[in-house]
């Protein structure tokens, strides 16, 4: 349909999204199935909304080979109003919910959670998160155990889920580029910005044993069960978000499912990488675990500031854009989600090395 130049986009989110997925998107949004209005103008209520939010939730659960014992649902409000919600929906009386410290967006939940007498389990900041946390040992009688999976800002992941009886998983920065363990999760949550869609909309994996424990006071647009009783609306959803979700799942099914994603994200992973460990150390890995470097979120160092400012714009001018890194952290920050594809992380690496040659 259309024929924009892309460029490779390497923002951490909002973040690129497959071009058949942004094309399929934006011939609904003008009309939807030949009816002559476009999906994000019809009713929530209507059959025609009605069957993309079925498929959807049917599709996501396919994707992660989930079956009956957890519900779907989209809601907005981003990850920050998730980890807000979780603690007020999951902390029963008497159980104390358990964090693990491993960066940014795992300390925001914690102290989110604060309220809630969260107790942090282990914390990786005095090495400036340049890891994810260990040493730790969560009890199974916690209200809950929170991990985030992968460190956006840092770069780092768990290579393995934890296991935990009430495990709480932030995927959003990895979620579903790789299969997930969500049927031994007690809850799972992403922000879809980074590897399935739009801000404005977020996923949450909830079991649905958890619901006898939410309080009646819990307000209902917040509470897990209410949403899941009104399959996510109880108000009107973001709609026209839930559509590009549909699209996204559909093009995962294409590209093989979450196992294929996951060998194509290593691969391009692995060039970044390469590039950094072939440099002989003029660029530096911010990540001192190999084994935890994140296949989202590549992020490095050069030798100054001042090259690291030059490696982003120059990069800018052959069409690599979006590198810099988190505002708090600095150097620079290569994300490569789904949408990536290999050949971005290929002319990527290669731009890192000419760099070197010329700046070396
Ligand atoms: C891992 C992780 N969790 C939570 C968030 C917060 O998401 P939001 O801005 O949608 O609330 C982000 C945002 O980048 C993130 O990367």
């Amino acid at each position: 349909m259309t024929n924009r130049s892309r460029v490779y986009n390497f923002s951490a989110g909002p973040a690129m999204l497959p071009t058949e997925v942004l094309e399929a998107s934006a011939a609904a949004l003008l009309d939807f199935q030949g009816k002559g209005f476009g999906i994000a103008e019809c009713s929530h209520r209507g059959k025609e909304f009605d069957g993309v939010i079925d498929e959807a939730i049917a599709r996501c659960k396919a994707l992660l080979g989930l079956g009956d014992s957890h519900d779907v649902l989209f809601v907005q409000g981003g990850a920050t109003q998730l980890f807000t919600t979780i603690p007020m929906n999951l902390v029963a009386a008497g159980a104390v919910p358990e964090y693990v410290v491993s960066g940014e967006w795992s300390k925001k939940a914690a102290d989110a959670a604060k309220p809630y007498a969260a107790k942090v389990l282990a914390s990786s900041e005095a090495t400036q998160f340049d890891r994810p946390a260990s040493g730790w040992t969560a009890s199974d009688g916690a209200a809950y155990l929170h991990v985030c999976s992968n460190e956006t800002v840092h770069g780092h992941r768990l290579a393995e889920w934890p296991t935990h009886p009430n495990l709480v998983v932030d995927a959003s920065s990895e979620f579903m580029s790789r299969p997930h363990p969500v049927g031994r999760s007690a809850l799972v949550y992403a922000g879809a910005q980074k590897n399935l869609g739009p801000a404005g909309v977020s996923v949450v994996l909830v079991r649905k044993d958890l619901y006898p424990r939410i309080a009646k006071t819990v307000p209902k647009i917040f509470s897990f069960s209410a949403l899941a009783e009104n399959k996510s609306m109880l108000n009107t959803p973001p709609t026209f978000g839930i559509y590009i979700l549909l699209e996204t799942f559909r093009w995962l099914e294409r590209q093989g499912g979450l196992a294929a994603m996951e060998q194509r994200n290593a691969e391009k992973a692995g060039l970044l990488y390469a590039a950094i460990d072939g440099s002989n150390g003029w660029y530096r890995g911010t990540v001192a675990e190999t084994a935890a470097r994140s296949h989202m979120n590549v992020t490095f160092r050069l030798p100054s500031d001042e090259l690291a400012d030059r490696f982003v714009k120059e990069a800018e001018k052959q069409g690599l854009t979006a590198l810099k890194g988190y505002r708090t952290v600095g150097g620079i920050r290569a994300s490569i989600y789904n949408a990536m594809p290999v050949a971005g992380s290929q002319t990527l690496a290669s731009f890192m090395r000419d760099f070197q040659a010329k700046n070396g």
